[in-house]
């Protein structure tokens, strides 16, 4: 299992959908390619992987990538949410289309990503999927200027 990891006073929490090749390897979240890239992203806006919560809607990795099944993410959900409640982040950031309907639901990540969205008094802030920009180069700009987003909504808490 990938039970994810981070700061337990984390004021961002980074969701993805399940743990890939390298992370069931490792037993950590996001330490492949798209993992590296989320450390780039959260470093251009001065933040350190070790202050921020990163973990996955599925906690183990589906067998061949496929998408987690509802079972999947129903079997994990409390583990979810007993995280988030301990953690208690300022802001959740569901990446990509499966961490966001499994958490927020509504409308796909092309149009409510960077985009506060308050849902039972949680703060959540979609943002792309980084696999998706290692597909879709443009994507990157669009990725930066989101974490920018959450740099400045996290600049103006204190
Ligand atoms: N993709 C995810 O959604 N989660 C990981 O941990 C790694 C890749």
């Amino acid at each position: 299992a990938v039970p994810g990891e981070g700061s337990p006073y984390a004021k961002v929490m980074i969701i993805g959908e399940a743990p890939g090749y390298n992370e069931d390897l490792q037993g950590r979240p996001f330490v492949g390619p798209a993992g590296q890239l989320l450390d780039e992203l959260l470093e251009s806006i001065g933040i350190k992987r070790g202050g921020v919560f990163i973990t996955n809607i599925v906690k183990c990795r589906p067998p061949n990538n496929r998408p987690p099944r509802v079972s999947e993410r129903m079997a994990c959900r409390p583990y979810l949410v007993r995280q988030m409640g301990l953690v208690r982040p300022k802001i959740v950031c569901p990446m990509g289309n499966t961490a966001l309907k499994a958490l927020v639901g509504g409308l796909p990540i092309g149009e409510t990503h960077g985009k506060m969205i308050e849902k039972e008094g949680v703060a959540y802030l979609p943002l792309y999927h980084p696999a998706a920009a290692l597909y879709d180069a443009s994507l990157n700009s669009v990725l930066l200027m989101d974490f920018k987003a959450l740099g400045l909504l996290l600049g103006s808490e204190a």
